[in-house]
């Protein structure tokens, strides 16, 4: 028993000493926490080209065309509502905003750059950052979040992505995300 405290002691003049000797310099400061939040979210995500009011529009592209499968070089900026629920008229969570482009040449392989900004609940003003290769082909593709804002500030996680209903004939798409995101208090 009286080891144990003694060993609790050492441990807690130590911790702190190391706390304080983090401070030697005026121009840095390092604070050691070590709890760590973890936010799954299920959203849906609308990508509508076609109409006269598209959330995708298309804003480059090779100067000859590639015969690839999936149109190698095409760049997309999208502004695409996020939502609760499947259907595009249940309730408005956010925009995914930024861009997608085909950058895979014999399948279909798109880099997603894009901002996850929420409107809905205490997550309003925040965001995460999507950076990922997205293998649009597999029925369900894992993205890499590597930043965000707001209560998503320090984010690291990941996005399931599964397509919920495809129009191969426009290419309008409704994706179902599942994202868990880790970040610290
Ligand atoms: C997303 O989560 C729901 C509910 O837990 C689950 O039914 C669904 O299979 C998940 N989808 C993916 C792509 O992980």
């Amino acid at each position: 028993m009286v080891k144990l405290m003694i060993t609790i002691f050492i441990f807690l003049v130590t911790r702190s000493a190391r706390a304080q000797s983090s401070d030697d310099v005026s121009w840095a400061k390092r604070v050691e926490t070590g709890s760590q939040v973890v936010t799954s979210m299920q959203f849906y995500f609308h990508d509508t080209l076609s109409g006269s009011n598209p959330s995708a529009i298309k804003v480059a592209q090779p100067q000859s065309s590639t015969n690839s499968l999936g149109g190698f070089g095409n760049l997309m900026m999208i502004d695409d509502p996020l939502t609760e629920g499947p259907d595009k008229n249940s309730k408005l969570i956010g925009h995914a905003r930024g861009m997608y482009g085909q950058t895979a040449q014999n399948d279909l392989g798109l880099i997603m750059v894009l901002n996850y900004g929420f409107t809905d609940g205490i997550y309003k003003d925040s965001s995460f950052s999507l950076l990922s290769l997205n293998p649009a082909m597999q029925t369900v593709r894992e993205m890499a979040i590597v930043g965000g804002t707001g209560l998503f500030r320090l984010a690291r996680g990941y996005a399931l992505a599964q397509t919920y209903w495809f129009d191969p004939s426009t290419g309008d798409a409704i994706v179902g995300y599942n994202v868990t995101i880790a970040t610290y208090i």
